[in-house]
């Protein structure tokens, strides 16, 4: 027996070494932390269960027959993050260059098998050289069973991605279909080639940071939704995201405790949003101003400013916020703004976490780059989402409501339970200029002082349309509220939507316009 538990002890050690002193200095000399300190630090202090720490590659091929570590690349298990289960995987890059193997999958498929069954969150930590070269088809497989994973788990659990080191190939595409990305500063990179084959390809020349480096997926791409500048960074925000969301499609996000009244104003909130529709402001004052503790998830802050999108809470609970940036593009909607929003939407219908529409939009983005790229096919993926969401949905009306964009930012048309707007707000088919141009072209043509005129059309359309009372007076609008109120009614309001039941009609699924 005790040759048995010495050859154990043997393996669970050289497990434990990964590969080796030399691998994990070069590791932090790059300013990476190995895969067995970054899932330390993710998980709860003595949480992690390790599983199939004495698996070994299968490979005869290559010399690989003698170069066998147990666990093969990959530290798996589960622990808990705030004392909920969560199930995680961390490729360990000293280890044949993390690459995937075979059996690296299978355990890496084991853990995702289990969070669907347990209900809980998935946490890859990528770090990778990518599939295998040694074992060939056998690696692939093994990404196409972890693609499939992913894919059945999508709304079912939350999965999370890290990249903190290589993501190469097809391997980028288990991060893309999973819930959120999350890249670490100069140390991690994604892409489908990399910059020699784009070389030989294209003749194109470009680094590896230009090409898939953090803030190249975070600003330019979307690819990824969170910029950090070290793994530790990376790790502690992976554990607050998963604070504001439920362990699985059939619960509930997770209620904090919060000192912060429910009742609270902010008279500051009524001088926010300037007199002069045209002046931009921050729609990100008004957020921290409301939720509770001034305490924002921003999610995707670098792609497409010009709308904004995270978690907050309002009275202990999660939300997810989805608010128009008056301060860029004055808060247009373009294609790239209507993917980020349309995609956070559904991430928050499928998960139960209740939707916040904060609304100040001129209309969609005018343009033939805009026309050429879609936004018809883009914008519509937006309004699909809020229109299929049967969660609850708030919708405050700040200012500008104009055109397509009023009906598509969770308007009561589509099924939104309260709309809010406050009084300086702006309800109409286009903007007063614009709408004073197309009625009245030939008088303003005519006339001896055009100036004039269209001055006066356009105080008359404003004092018509340009104000919430029309869409007040026909329910589209619930209430005109004070901007020191806000935060109050939305608690209000959230409280009533509690025991919301809303079911969209039987289907196998939908066809977002994709
Ligand atoms: C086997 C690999 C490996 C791989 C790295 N290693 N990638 N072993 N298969 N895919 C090994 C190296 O041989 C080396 O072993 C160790 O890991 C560390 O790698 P280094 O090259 O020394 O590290 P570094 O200089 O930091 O370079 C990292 C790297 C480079 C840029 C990732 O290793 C690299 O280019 N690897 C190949 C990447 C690639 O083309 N992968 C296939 C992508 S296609 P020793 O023993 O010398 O230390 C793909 C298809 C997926 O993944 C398809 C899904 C559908």
């Amino acid at each position: 027996m005790s040759k048995q538990l010495d050859a154990l002890r043997d393996k669970v050690r050289r497990a434990e070494a990964g590969g080796g002193p030399e691998r994990h200095e070069r590791q932090h000399a790059e300013g990476k932390l190995t895969a067995r300190e970054r899932v330390e630090l993710l998980l709860d202090e003595g949480s992690f269960e390790e599983l199939d720490k004495l698996v070994e590659h299968r490979c005869l091929d290559f010399g690989m027959a003698e170069q066998k570590i147990p666990g093969d690349g990959v530290v798996s298990g589960h622990g808990r993050v705030d004392g909920r289960l969560v199930c995680v995987f961390a490729q360990d890059f000293t280890v044949f260059g993390g690459s995937l193997s075979e059996t690296n999958a299978q355990k890496i498929c084991k853990v995702m098998d289990l969070a669907v069954k347990m209900g809980a969150p998935v946490v890859g930590l990528n770090d990778s050289g990518g599939a295998r070269i040694q074992e060939g088809v056998a690696s692939l497989g093994g990404y196409a069973d972890i693609f499939l994973r992913n894919t059945m788990a999508s709304g079912v659990v939350p999965q999370i991605s890290a990249i903190m080191g290589p993501c190469a190939g097809g391997a980028v595409y288990s991060p893309a279909i999973t819930d959120f990305n999350v890249m670490v500063k100069d140390t991690s990179y994604m892409f489908v080639t990399g910059p020699d084959v784009i070389k030989t390809v294209t003749h194109e020349e470009v680094s590896k940071e230009d090409l898939g480096g953090a803030m190249t997926h975070n600003a330019k791409s979307g690819v990824a939704h969170f910029a950090v500048d070290d793994d530790r960074a990376c790790l502690a925000l992976i554990r607050d995201l998963l604070s504001y969301l439920p362990s699985n499609n059939v619960e509930e996000p997770p209620v904090h405790r919060t000192d912060d009244p429910p009742d609270r104003e902010d008279p500051a909130l009524d001088a926010l949003i300037p007199a002069e529709p045209t002046r931009p402001y921050d729609i990100k004052a008004l957020i921290r101003a409301v939720v509770d503790e001034s305490r924002f998830l921003e999610v995707h802050e670098h792609f497409a400013p010009n709308i904004v999108v995270g978690f907050a809470r309002f009275g202990g609970r999660s939300v997810g916020i989805v608010a128009n940036q008056p301060a860029v593009l004055a808060g247009c909607l373009d294609i790239d703004a209507s993917v980020k929003g349309a995609r956070f939407v559904r991430f928050c219908d499928a998960f139960n976490v209740p939707l916040v529409t904060l609304e100040d939009v001129p209309g969609f983005l005018p343009g033939t780059g805009q026309e050429f790229g879609g936004i018809i096919r883009h914008g519509a993926k937006l309004l699909y989402a809020f229109a299929e969401a049967t969660v609850p949905k708030i919708t405050v009306i700040t200012r500008k409501a104009y055109g397509g964009a009023y009906c598509v930012m969770a308007s009561k048309h589509i099924r939104t339970d309260l709309n809010f707007a406050y009084p300086m707000a702006e309800i109409a088919v286009m903007g007063p200029e614009g709408a004073v141009n197309v009625l009245y072209r030939r008088e303003l043509q005519k006339s001896a002082d055009p100036e004039l005129l269209r001055r006066q059309k356009v105080d008359e359309f404003r004092e018509k349309f340009a104000n919430p009372y029309v869409a007040a007076d026909r329910g589209f609008v619930d209430e005109v509220i004070e901007p020191r109120q806000t935060r109050r009614k939305i608690i209000a309001g959230l409280d009533m939507t509690r025991t919301k039941r809303d079911k969209n009609p039987p289907k196998k699924h939908g066809n977002i316009p994709l």
